[in-house]
C-alpha cells in the first residue's frame, strides 16, 4: 500500500512519469491529452525546454536564500516583468508559493493597510457565494464554496457573502445584462450598509469564476459598478486571478477586460505554469506605502516566499508568453475552441450553457434544457465525466455543486496556450464521447 496520503485516500491513481507538449504519460505508457492543464495550471504544456533550462541554471547557481536576509535576481526580474504588464496603479509584488497563500497575504495586507492608516475598525470582508479562494482557513472563510466550507465552518472567521454574477441562472426574465449587473452591485452596497461601511475592508471576487462554477465571466458593467461601491465606502477591491489570470482569458490579467482598477490582485497557477510552486499578491502603491511608511513591516511571511527556483521558472514562463506572443494565440485558439464546442454541444440536450473567455471555457450540464433542471446530485455526473474522459485519454476538470454547492454539474477546459487546432479537435471529439458515456450511465442508473 502507498504511504502517500492522496487527495482521495483509497483511490488508485496512475503514476505520471513524463510529459511532452499537451500530453502526460503514465507508467503504463498511456497518454493523456491535458485539456485542463491540471487545474488551469500548465499554460505552456509539459517539459518546456526553456523553463526547465532556467530552473537547472538557477539550481546550479543558488537554490535558496532566506528572504529575511536576501533578495534574489530572479525575484527582482520577475517582479519588474509583472509590474510592467500589471493594471494601472499596481506597483509591488509579494511572492508566495501558491494560490491560497496569495489570497491569505492579500487579506492580511488589506487588514494591515487599514490599521496603518488609522481605520482599525475595518474588519469585514464581503465576497460571493459560489466562489473559491483557496483551502487555507482565511481563504476558505472568504470563499463561498458551500461543500468545501461545510465541515470547517466553526473554524472560519466571519465573512459576508453576496450573490455571484451568474447570468445563466440569476438574471430575471426580461432583465438586461446591464440591469442584472447593477442589481448585484446594489445587493453588495446593501450588504456593506448592513455591516456598517466603516467596518468593511473590501470585496473579494474572481473576475471569471473558475473551479466552483466553470468559467463564468461577469456581465458587462458589473465590475465597474462594484468598483464604484468600493470607492463610495473606501473599501478595497481584491481580485482573485489565481485561476483566470496570467493570460488564461486572452489578456495577461482577466480584469483588463472589465476596465477596472483593482487594489490587490492574486495570481498563481499560470504564473509558474506548474514548473514550480509559486503565487503572488500584486499590490497598489498606496497600500504598499502605508505599510512601508507606517510600521515598516508587513506582519506576514513564509519560509519559501520568493524562492529563487520558483521565480526563475516563472520568469522563463512569463518571458516565453511575452516573446512568443501567446496571448494572441490564446484569443485565436480560444475562439476556435468555442466554435468547436458550439458545433458539438450547441444543441446538445444536456448542455445548458457554453461560456468562458479565451482558453478558459466551461460547459454547464442540465437534465432538461428548457427548465435548466440539473441532474440529481447523487448521480455525480461530473465524476462520471472525469472518469469517462480519462478512460479515453483526456484530462478535463468537471465539478459538481455548480448552482448552490450541492446541485449542478459543470466542466472546465483550460488547455495549454500552445495547443494546436488538431489537438483542440481531438479534445472536443473525446469529450463528446465521454459526456455521451457518462450521461448514458446516469440515465441507466436513474431508470
Ligand atoms: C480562484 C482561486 N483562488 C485560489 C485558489 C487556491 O490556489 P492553491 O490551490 O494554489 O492554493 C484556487 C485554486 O483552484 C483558485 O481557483
Amino acid at each position: 500500500m502507498s504511504h502517500v496520503f492522496y487527495r482521495q485516500p483509497g483511490q488508485e491513481y496512475p503514476v505520471a512519469v513524463a510529459g511532452d507538449g499537451i500530453t502526460i504519460v503514465d507508467r503504463a505508457g498511456r497518454r493523456y491529452l491535458d485539456a485542463s492543464g491540471g487545474a488551469a495550471v500548465s499554460c505552456l504544456g509539459h517539459n518546456h525546454p526553456r523553463v526547465t533550462e532556467a530552473i537547472k541554471a538557477q539550481a546550479d547557481r543558488l537554490a535558496y536564500a532566506h528572504t529575511s536576509f536576501f533578495t534574489s535576481e530572479p525575484a527582482e526580474q520577475l517582479a519588474d516583468h509583472l509590474i510592467a504588464g500589471a493594471p494601472a496603479g499596481i506597483d509591488q509584488v509579494y511572492f508566495v508559493s501558491g494560490g491560497s497563500e496569495a489570497v491569505e497575504a492579500a487579506l492580511k495586507m488589506a487588514r494591515q493597510y487599514f490599521v496603518e492608516i488609522g481605520q482599525p475598525e475595518r474588519r469585514h470582508f464581503v465576497a460571493r457565494r459560489q466562489s473559491y479562494h483557496g483551502n487555507t482557513l482565511g481563504a476558505l472563510a472568504v470563499g463561498g464554496n458551500a461543500w468545501r466550507r461545510r465541515q470547517f465552518e466553526p473554524l472560519l472567521t466571519e465573512a459576508a457573502h453576496v450573490s455571484p454574477c451568474y447570468a445563466y441562472r440569476g438574471r430575471e426574465p426580461g432583465e438586461s445584462e446591464e440591469a442584472y449587473g447593477l442589481r448585484l452591485a446594489a445587493e453588495l452596497e446593501a450588504t456593506v450598509l448592513r455591516l456598517g461601511p466603516e467596518t468593511v475592508i473590501g470585496f473579494v471576487a474572481e473576475p471569471v469564476v473558475g473551479a466552483t462554477m466553470g468559467a463564468v465571466p461577469a456581465v458587462p458593467g458589473y465590475f465597474k459598478a462594484v468598483r464604484q461601491v468600493c470607492d463610495r465606502y473606501g473599501m478595497l477591491l481584491i481580485l482573485d486571478e489565481v485561476m483566470c489570470g496570467m493570460g488564461r482569458t486572452g489578456t495577461l490579467f482577466a480584469c483588463e477586460q472589465e476596465g477596472v482598477r483593482p487594489d490587490l490582485v492574486t495570481v498563481a497557477k499560470g504564473l509558474g505554469a506548474g514548473y514550480q510552486p509559486i503565487g503572488a499578491t500584486l499590490v497598489a502603491r498606496p497600500i504598499f506605502e502605508a505599510i512601508r511608511d507606517g510600521s515598516g513591516f508587513f506582519q506576514h511571511g513564509h519560509t519559501y516566499m520568493g524562492h529563487p527556483l520558483a521565480c526563475a521558472a516563472a520568469l522563463a514562463v512569463q518571458q516565453t508568453i511575452a516573446e512568443e506572443q501567446l496571448l494572441g494565440r490564446v484569443r485565436r485558439q480560444g475562439a476556435r475552441l468555442r466554435e468547436l464546442l458550439a458545433t458539438r454541444f450547441g444543441d446538445h440536450p444536456n448542455v445548458g450553457e457554453i461560456r468562458g473567455r479565451g482558453l478558459f471555457q466551461g460547459l454547464e450540464f442540465v437534465a432538461d434544457r428548457a427548465s435548466k433542471r440539473p441532474f440529481a446530485p447523487e448521480h455525480k455526473l461530473h465524476a462520471r465525466i472525469k472518469a469517462a474522459a480519462m478512460a479515453r485519454g483526456l484530462l478535463c476538470y468537471p465539478m459538481g455543486g455548480t448552482i448552490d454547492g450541492r446541485s449542478g454539474d459543470h466542466l472546465l477546459l483550460a488547455p495549454p496556450f500552445i495547443v494546436s487546432e488538431e489537438e483542440l479537435e481531438e479534445i472536443v471529439e473525446r469529450l463528446a464521447q465521454a459526456i455521451g458515456a457518462a450521461v448514458a450511465a446516469v440515465s441507466q442508473a436513474a431508470a
